[in-house]
């Protein structure tokens, strides 16, 4: 079979090695993909936003299946575009996919389904949320409502960053803005939950831990990601079971009240508080570097996988996971989240031994003339499988060490909260 993946991060390198794993696999194109893709498929130059140019691609090379990493052009609606065609495409529609899309969607629909999440406020002007706020508690969050790649959120210590948020929101930061989100700031542990959906049943895929800040001891700005481990050392079967009783079932059932489904990855961010968790937000595509991190833990074929929930077959197919536990550092450009440079060259990545344990996962990155260089404020991931995280962790950083590249930066701490040192 000839398949097609749209992305370009670790996450993508990740299902793409995953995918290749396949006997059925004839040909992968990664558009655009980074320099790992390269070694495994062929990278394509492509806008992900241009549907019509892709549909060319996709009829002149026989795709049997188009599968989706970034939320964007699910958000934008690839999925309907493709499904209309006829054509086998992994990733929800775009109604569904407004569940990452728009707060304000995601938030309604708890409302009306009783999904425990964050108490809030939707106020359609600045003057409206201030007057709210200068009555309020704080702490408090302030959100955007598009999607604003992990930014647009705003934790407040007091009414001065309140304003500052609401300020910038309504001036357009993060796209044209109609209304503000407050919420109450919940406290506890975070943990990424998935689920596989074919769109009439649906498995659970796994919990993770993301590490979103860049300093060790989870400190300094948000990033993207900067390590994961799986599974989450908050996950027990009372908790599963509210999770699913509570957020994910009630979930699914709203988008079939509305007329819709979901097929593809359902990623709930959680806060859990004293063992019972909250929706804090939901993606509809797996997490990154969550999707490095479990990945490797899957025994079954990736593409019969995929395949099955576009045929609506999920419910015959049984998920089988290694017993290992998984670690994820990522290996940033220094600088990162703020300015960083690229086009950095990196060197003696090949002589770093991988195998079905350990597993480098290249984000930013891009080759010409056979040499990698950097292109990006996350370049590369080093995942290891093992019995224990601390083992997991410790053989993640050698392949660090041993890589030695001299513009990189990376938390030695990842899954501090699970690792007795
Ligand atoms: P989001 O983009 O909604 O995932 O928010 C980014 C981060 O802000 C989350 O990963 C949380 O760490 C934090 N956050 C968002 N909403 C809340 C909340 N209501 N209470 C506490 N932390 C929050
Ligand atoms: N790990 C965070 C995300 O993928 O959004």
């Amino acid at each position: 079979m000839n398949i097609v993946i749209l992305g370009s991060g670790g996450r993508e390198h990740a299902l793409c090695k995953k995918i290749h794993l396949s006997k059925k696999v004839k040909k992968i194109y990664s558009i655009p993909g980074n320099a790992g893709t390269s070694d495994i498929s062929e990278n394509i130059n492509l806008p992900l936003n241009d549907f019509s140019k892709i549909e060319k691609f996709i009829k002149d090379k026989n795709i049997d299946l188009i599968v989706v990493g970034p939320e964007q052009p699910l958000v934008d609606g690839i999925v309907d575009y493709f499904e209309n065609k006829n054509i086998n495409i992994f990733g929800p529609n775009k109604i569904a996919s407004q569940l990452e899309g728009s707060k304000i969607f995601t938030k309604k629909l708890c409302e009306k389904y009783n999904i425990p999440s964050a108490n809030f406020g939707i106020f359609e002007s600045a003057e409206k949320a201030l007057n709210f706020l200068s009555k309020a508690n704080f702490p408090l969050v302030v959100k955007a409502d598009g999607l604003a790649a992990g930014k647009g959120v705003y934790i407040c210590k007091d009414l001065e960053a309140a304003k500052l948020g609401i300020s910038e929101i309504f001036n357009g930061k993060f796209g044209k803005a109609n209304n503000v989100l407050v919420e109450e700031f919940l406290e506890g542990e975070e943990m990424s939950y998935f689920v596989i959906s074919d769109g009439k049943t649906y498995k659970k895929f796994e919990t993770a831990q993301d590490h979103k800040r860049v300093g060790e001891g989870d400190q300094g700005k948000n990033t993207g990601g900067m390590g994961a481990y799986s599974p989450s050392a908050l996950i027990n079967e009372e908790l599963d079971k509210k999770i699913i009783n509570k957020i994910i079932e009630p979930t699914l059932k709203g988008l079939k009240d509305i007329g819709t489904d979901f097929k593809g990855f359902l990623y709930a961010g959680l806060m859990i508080v004293k063992n019972e968790p909250y929706l804090i937000e939901y993606n509809v595509r797996m997490g990154d570097p969550e999707c490095q991190t479990i990945l490797p833990r899957l025994k079954n074929d990736m593409l019969d996988l995929l395949l099955s929930c576009c045929k609506k077959d999920l419910s015959k197919i049984e998920l089988n996971w290694h017993e290992d536990k998984s670690l994820c550092v990522v290996l940033c450009s220094k600088g990162y989240p703020e300015n960083y440079d690229n086009n950095i060259e990196i060197t003696g990545l090949d002589k770093i031994k991988v195998s079905g344990k350990k597993n480098i996962y290249h984000a930013g990155t891009l080759k010409n003339n056979n040499i990698t260089y950097s292109n990006g404020g996350r370049v590369l991931n080093f995942s290891v499988l093992s019995d224990d995280l601390k083992d997991a962790r410790t053989k993640a950083i050698k392949m660090i060490q041993e890589l030695d590249w001299n513009n990189g930066y990376y938390r030695k701490d990842i899954g501090f909260k699970a690792i007795k040192d």
